[in-house]
């Protein structure tokens, strides 16, 4: 079984070709980083124009790599939402276009759970097991139960963590998207240097709050001894290695809550996932292995390709709906928001 997955929900147009014995026959993607470089963000507009420019050549490009053609497809998954909703609709519109014109089934998927259900794809995870889903606009902790089937632990009480790596970037002058360059950057820093906050540490349950620490990381570079400094790269480096090992601590007291819970949940339960952008960052990933490692948890991590917007995820997400019959009417209409809980 072949798959076609369609992803514009925010700055990457991506479509990708999935077997069901998981292999990647093809996965191409245009990135907007260019287009939207000068802004310092995604601008709504700009992407969904670059989407519609892109989508039509990336489609044949994947079915080239793939030696395929569409009536070897067995079905089309496209990203239906949540995202800006302009990249959703061009999107969604393409898909169904295709649909339509081979007669193939149309299937609708929550970019979300193309993020959670990755692992699935890399690693051969079973279900049930303990997903943090942290990208640009969500961070989450869930227990993933089946397809469709998800149980909230937890979520932010106001920014996601990519979205503080970015502002953390930008107040830095460093660019657009932050958290590559920030994990950079804090390579060679003294995670020591600052102490900024860390909200609802030691608290019960697996809720997040990420805008005490945007606000002392702006409080900081704008000091007037800091404002000095923001010229000098030492600065800069020393910004980034704080602000990560705090987001490392923040991460790692939500986490240790959550595999509680989800041991008490799942006795056999075994597995901890981290998906979405932020999932690519190395120095949080190897604090979360320690942890899991020391309260017996397998800890996966999925390459970074996968972890970044991309379509492979989204095909992988509408093969996994479509093995249990799960498809959409092609009346389905784009949503701009989109809960994973009512997938
Ligand atoms: O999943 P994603 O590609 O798009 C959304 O669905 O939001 O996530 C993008 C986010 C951005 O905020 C980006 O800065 C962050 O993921 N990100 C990272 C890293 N790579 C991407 N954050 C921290 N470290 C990274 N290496
Ligand atoms: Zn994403």
């Amino acid at each position: 079984m072949k798959v076609l997955g369609i992803e514009t929900s925010c700055d990457e147009t991506a479509v990708a070709i999935v077997t069901e014995d998981k292999q990647i026959l093809s996965t191409v993607l245009h990135s907007q980083v260019k287009e939207h470089m000068p802004y310092g963000g995604v601008v709504p507009e700009l992407a969904s124009r670059a989407h519609l420019l892109f989508i039509e050549g990336l489609v044949e490009k994947a079915l080239d790599e793939a030696k395929t053609s569409l009536s070897d497809i067995d079905a089309v998954a496209v990203t239906a939402g949540p995202g800006l909703i302009g990249g959703v609709i061009v999107g969604t519109m393409v898909g169904k276009g295709i649909a339509a014109a081979t007669n193939k089934p149309f299937i609708a998927v929550n970019h979300l759970e193309g993020h959670a259900l990755t692992a699935r794809l890399t690693n051969d995870v079973e279900f049930p097991f303990l997903l943090l889903l942290v990208s640009g606009g969500h961070c989450q902790i869930l227990i993933v139960e089946g397809v469709g089937k998800y149980q909230l632990l937890g979520g932010t009480l106001d920014d996601a963590l990519g979205e503080a790596f970015d502002k953390t970037a930008k107040l830095l002058g460093l660019g657009y998207p932050g958290g590559p360059i920030v994990e950079k950057m804090a390579v060679t820093g003294d995670a020591n240097k600052y102490d900024f906050p860390r909200p609802l540490l030691d608290r019960p349950g697996c809720d997040f709050s990420f805008s005490g620490l945007k606000t002392a990381v702006f409080r900081e570079v704008t000091s007037q001894h800091s404002a000095l400094s923001t010229q000098h790269s030492e600065f800069k480096n020393d910004i980034c290695a704080s602000f990560q090992r705090v987001a490392g601590d923040i991460l790692e007291d939500r986490i240790k809550n959550a595999i509680e819970i989800f041991k008490n949940a799942h006795p056999t339960g075994e597995t901890m996932v981290v998906a979405g952008g932020v999932a690519a960052n190395k120095y949080l990933n190897n604090r979360l292995n320690t942890l899991c490692n020391s309260l017996k948890m397998k800890f996966i991590a999925p390459p970074v390709k996968l972890c970044t917007d991309n379509a492979a995820m989204i095909a992988w997400a509408g093969l996994e709906r479509f093995r249990l019959g799960l498809i959409d009417d092609l009346n389905f209409e784009p949503r701009a928001r989109w809960p994973l809980i009512n997938s």
